[in-house]
């Protein structure tokens, strides 16, 4: 499966130690950044929503310091439904309610056994369909 998976400076150490971890069970579409200079989220979560957007990619991972400023401008995007999660549960109903194609991730807020467990959730999770489907279909309207 090709993941996308984009940060900022904040949550670059996370995204380099999320696609160690993994390694080769995904195929990594790493759109940035590349180092831990300062950057703008907005930059990165907009550039991953459009992967996702562009259908080069079903899922993705972004990360910030807290998850919140690029799941924001990830939103923006239609079809995208970007979830901010702080841990293993919130990724599972996530996927199995939201349909949420972008995970959300707060490097300077949940340790990285967590954001593991988070992943792990939320790649592992088929959607629920039935009456989610028809509350999904509403945010995009
Ligand atoms: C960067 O310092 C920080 O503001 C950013 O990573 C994020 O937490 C914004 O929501």
């Amino acid at each position: 499966m090709k993941i996308a998976i984009a940060s900022d400076h904040a949550g670059y150490d996370v995204k380099e130690q999320i696609k160690k971890h993994y390694g080769d069970q995904y195929e990594w579409l790493d759109l940035g950044t590349d180092s831990e200079a300062s950057v703008d989220y907005p930059d990165f979560g907009h550039k991953l929503a459009q992967a996702v957007e562009q259908n080069e990619v079903a899922k993705g991972i972004i990360i910030c310091g807290t998850g919140i400023g690029i799941s924001i401008a990830a939103n923006r995007h239609k079809g995208v439904r970007a979830a901010l999660c702080t841990n293993a549960t919130m990724a599972k109903l996530t996927r199995l309610h939201n349909d949420a194609n972008v995970l959300a991730l707060g490097a300077r807020i949940t340790g990285f056994e967590v954001i593991l467990d988070c992943v792990d959730a939320f790649m592992g999770t088929e959607f629920e369909g039935g009456r989610h489907e028809r509350r999904v279909n509403k945010l995009d309207d």
